[in-house]
């Protein structure tokens, strides 16, 4: 059994993490497949998968709740069970202000703030911290024996963890009304004057807003007031639950040097902040296959021998090329398991097709679990 496989048969959460295009998606589906075939009943939470992956899941942006996943072979009635869910992380924002507000009018609004509107679609982190607002809703809802996140494409799989507090960070409205008050007061000139560039609070709000969502923005954290605390409370009941030991981060990565640095990087973090790391995915590796040694002047004679034996020396060429290309990632990944030492690796190698349907998640798993 592989370190994953031990780690979707007993683990309650599993984060897939890793710098875009690693195949952090495709791990995440995977793994719960796997779950749930293994008598689990599990759930995925993909956040933005390919559009064949997603239509193969069942799956539309529409929902936002999760959905039983059919497909062949999966167990139709229990022990097992697969549901998937995307996030959309506007409408997760809606629900948690629907859910948290202290009346329906406060809610409203809250949903019907021009400010808020943009907040809750375009800043950056926003799809990070409801990712998180989501995981806590269905971890609470106990529906589930296992719970496989799958994290967003951004630039940085740091992203992840620091957007709850940099989202708490801007929605403090303490600091924000020391910043805003005197805005109202003075009018429009005020927040372009002030020189307070380098908070995150005026960055966003510069970035957010023109300046005729000015007032809206004191509207947005009037309504607001109150929930602040209840954002940062479920926030840090997350943060709990990430580094409980029934948690495990997956962190995938491919066998490039940038890739498997960022990994490394985030293997650190999760140590420095206790969280628990899984396991290493390197996904998409080389492999070269077993060729016996072709001598050179073997290969000299093959290419003065028609056109087949030019075919089979440029073909051994190719070999040569993948067989340094293979080398060269596993001395990579030996590196750094030499910085990130009791760290279980599993390693999958590049397919010849995309991972689009449940099929092909299952060739995934092959690797990932055998
Ligand atoms: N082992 C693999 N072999 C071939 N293609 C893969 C493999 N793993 C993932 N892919 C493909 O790579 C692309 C990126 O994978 P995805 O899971 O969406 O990455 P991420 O979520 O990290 O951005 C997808 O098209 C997926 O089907
Ligand atoms: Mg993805």
């Amino acid at each position: 059994m592989t370190p994953l496989a031990e780690l979707a048969r007993s683990a309650r959460i599993v984060v897939c993490c890793g710098s875009g295009g690693v195949g952090k998606t495709s791990t995440a589906a995977a793994v719960a497949l796997w779950a749930a075939e293994h008598g689990r009943r599990t759930c995925v939470l993909t956040i933005d998968p390919a559009r064949r992956l997603a239509q193969a899941l069942g799956l539309d942006l529409l929902s936002n709740s999760p959905r039983p996943v059919k497909a062949k072979g999966l167990p139709a009635r229990g022990p097992g069970s697969l549901d998937a869910m995307m996030l959309d992380m506007r409408r997760t924002f809606d629900e948690v202000i629907e859910r948290y507000a202290r009346d329906a009018d406060q809610a409203d609004r809250i949903l019907a703030n021009r400010f808020y509107q943009r907040l809750s679609s375009t800043l950056a982190g926003t799809q990070e911290y409801m990712a998180m607002e989501k995981l806590y809703e269905l971890h609470e809802s106990q529906r589930y024996d296992l719970l496989v996140v799958d994290t967003p494409p951004t630039r940085s799989a740091l992203d992840f963890l620091d957007a709850p507090d940099n989202l708490n960070e801007l929605l403090d409205a303490r600091a924000f009304r020391l910043l805003i008050a005197p805005a109202q007061r003075i009018g429009r000139g005020y927040l372009r004057g002030l020189n307070l560039a380098t908070t995150a609070m005026t960055k966003m709000v510069r970035r957010v807003t023109g300046s005729e969502l000015l007032a809206e923005v004191g509207e947005f954290f009037a309504a607001f007031e109150g929930m602040y605390d209840g954002f940062k409370e479920r926030a840090g009941l997350v943060y709990d639950q990430l580094k409980h030991p029934s948690t495990a981060f997956v962190v995938v990565a491919t066998p490039d040097g940038a890739a498997l640095r960022e990994a490394a990087y985030f293997a650190g973090r999760l140590a420095a902040d206790r969280m628990p790391l899984g396991a290493l995915v390197v996904n998409r590796i080389h492999q070269a296959g077993p060729v016996p040694p072709v001598p050179a002047a073997a290969r000299k004679r093959l290419r003065a021998d028609g056109a087949d034996g030019r075919l089979l020396a440029d073909l051994l060429e190719l070999h040569d090329g993948l067989e340094t290309l293979a080398a060269a990632e596993q001395r990579r990944v030996r590196d750094l398991l030499d910085r990130v030492p009791n760290l279980g690796v599993v390693q999958v190698p590049l397919l010849s097709d995309d991972v689009h349907d449940v099929a092909g998640l299952r060739r995934l798993g092959a690797h990932l679990f055998a």
